[in-house]
């Protein structure tokens, strides 16, 4: 099969490949799109390398259509519309994944959209959710609010009628979150002690944070968290060493403060998260009242540009390729 390799320059360039063998409880999708995560970017420079088994092939969620069944999977028949999250293989003509992490696309959404949902949504999910314990009517800060993970925080957060504060780097990407549902926007160029000017917005802290930048943000982050507030570290895009902490904030707030990277996560964990997302959340992509924010679609081809695009820092919500 047709598949994106990596050279020795790290340029993407099309090459051929085996296709991947069916498990007994595997699917295989023909995959008909694919989403770029920022993972992707890293991955292909050497500096964020496929979990031990996993294909090195880029490529961590593709929409599709399934076109072969392992002897022991039941839950999809042939021909059947799905998405899916990958630990690796998407940038491929053909992926074979766990059943259980495979979901039925909603019959409005087409792949090019649902090829956009699984990390993004799954990551804000896991994030907000069963890591984080979200509230009805608490405070959620949110960096990045315009990236791919960030999108999709805002739309679950709001569902929980939540005062949602996000940072980003623009104009342009703070109006869409406004739109989206955050109530306070601040553009972190022009105000960088964002922790300042969300108190001067009138709240005095935040309780839950969804946190992509790290070290560049950490003493921010620790002013602007309320006692009993969960921290969710999702990426480190700020740098990964701080300068000293002081640890009496963690006491005296009562802080929780956790990191996950959802794709090092076993098969088991995914699939209970997946199951735990499709029964509270999948309906709503059918009903058009969650939508995965598609920034731009290139085709498979054009697969350096839309590396380019998302390493420019320019996309609002997701990267999409076409196959
Ligand atoms: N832990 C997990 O399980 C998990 C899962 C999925 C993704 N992630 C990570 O989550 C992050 C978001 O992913 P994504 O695919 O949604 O990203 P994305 O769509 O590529 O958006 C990332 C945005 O972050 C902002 N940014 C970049 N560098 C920054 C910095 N130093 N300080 C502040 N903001 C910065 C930029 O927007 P501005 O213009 O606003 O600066 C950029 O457009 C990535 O780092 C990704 O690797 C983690």
């Amino acid at each position: 099969m047709q598949a994106i390799l990596v050279d020795d320059k790290y340029k993407l360039i099309p090459g051929n490949v085996d296709e991947p063998d069916v498990g007994a409880t595997e699917i295989k999708i023909r995959v008909k799109a694919i989403g770029v995560n920022r993972a992707d970017t890293l991955q292909k420079k050497g500096l964020y390398p496929p979990p031990t088994g996993v294909s090195d092939i880029l490529g961590l969620e593709v929409a599709g259509e399934v076109c072969e069944l392992g002897i022991n999977s039941k839950r999809f028949q042939i021909g059947d519309r799905v998405f899916a999250l990958l630990a690796g293989g998407g940038y491929a003509e053909y992926v074979a994944v766990d059943e259980r992490l495979a979901m039925p696309l909603p019959e409005n959404l087409e792949y090019g959209k649902g090829a956009g949902i699984a990390e993004a949504f799954l990551t804000a999910y896991q994030a907000l959710f069963p890591l984080a314990d979200l509230k009805k009517e608490e405070t959620v800060l949110v960096h990045a609010g315009a990236s791919g993970v960030g999108t999709a925080a805002i739309q679950l957060a709001k569902r929980m009628e939540t005062d949602i504060i996000v940072t980003a780097g623009s104009k342009e990407k703070l109006d869409f979150c406004m739109d989206l549902g955050a109530k306070v926007g601040i553009n972190y160029k022009f105000t960088p002690h964002f922790d300042e000017e969300i108190r001067t917005r009138g709240y005095d802290g935040v309780d839950v944070l969804i946190d992509f930048v790290g070290a560049s943000y950490f003493d921010k982050n620790m002013s602007i968290m309320n006692p009993d507030g969960r921290w969710i570290i999702l990426a480190l895009m700020g740098g990964r060493k701080t300068n000293e902490i002081n640890l009496g904030k963690i006491l005296i707030k009562r802080l929780k403060i956790m990191g996950s990277t959802l794709r090092a996560r076993s098969n088991e964990y995914k699939s209970e998260l997946i199951a735990g997302f499709s029964e509270s959340f999948l309906p709503l992509f059918g009903t058009g009242e969650l939508k995965p924010v598609i920034d731009s679609t290139y085709p498979l081809e054009e697969v350096e540009k839309a590396h380019e695009h998302m390493e420019s820092n320019r996309n609002i919500g997701k990267i999409i390729l076409k196959v």
